[in-house]
């Protein structure tokens, strides 16, 4: 597929089928995310996938509450794939610390998108969710500091039938050339 038609593909999908999802496929993903570049190569990330039903469902609860309820479609995904990330290594530390900038969570965030577009191109669908409950997961899945997760994606065969438009800023708002 053509990179850009890849990228309006991906979208936030909130409502997943039944049908499982074939693990050589999220194999692909995770060797997607693996490829990701990463501030001096740390790779400062760990991919854990869950599908066995129990302690999906309990991860899944884990997203939502009575007050927040916008995740509450997450329990119709068949997998849940939480993204950790470690402490990275003392120089980049120091190198974050110089230039203001947290190289790790920089490092996640490209991992994740590699994760979630390669799943497009396998037909799945995706949504990252950056709300959860930190302190209950970490328990769940026995997640211990340094390491820490930093997000949770839904994947599986999306319900959705069509491809919504993207909502984004426009080009003339986001861009400017120096020539
Ligand atoms: C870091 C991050 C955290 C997000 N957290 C959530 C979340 O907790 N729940 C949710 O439904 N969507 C979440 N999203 C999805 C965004 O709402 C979505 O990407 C954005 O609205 C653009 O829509 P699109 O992904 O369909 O293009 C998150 C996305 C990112 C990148």
């Amino acid at each position: 597929m053509n990179f850009l038609d890849l990228v309006k593909k991906r979208q936030s999908d909130r409502k997943y089928t039944d049908q499982p999802v074939e693990r050589e496929k999220i194999e692909r993903c995770l060797e997607a995310a693996r490829l990701a570049p990463s501030a001096s190569n740390s790779q400062p990330w760990e991919f854990i996938v869950i599908e066995e039903p129990k302690l999906r469902e309990k991860l899944a609860n884990a997203t939502f509450s009575d007050l927040v309820r916008f995740n509450r479609f997450v329990p119709s995904a068949p997998v849940l794939v939480v993204l950790t990330s470690w402490r990275p290594k003392l120089h980049i530390v120091l190198g974050g610390i110089l230039k203001n900038r947290q190289f790790n969570l920089i490092d996640v965030g490209i991992t994740a998108e590699h994760f979630c577009l390669q799943a497009a191109e396998e037909g799945l669908g995706t949504c990252m969710l950056g709300w959860f409950n930190t302190h209950k997961v970490m328990k769940l899945l026995d997640i211990r500091r340094p390491q820490k997760p930093v997000l949770i994606f839904t994947l599986g065969y999306s319900g959705h039938k069509t491809i919504r438009e993207k909502k984004r800023r426009n080009i003339d708002d986001i861009r400017r050339y120096i020539s």
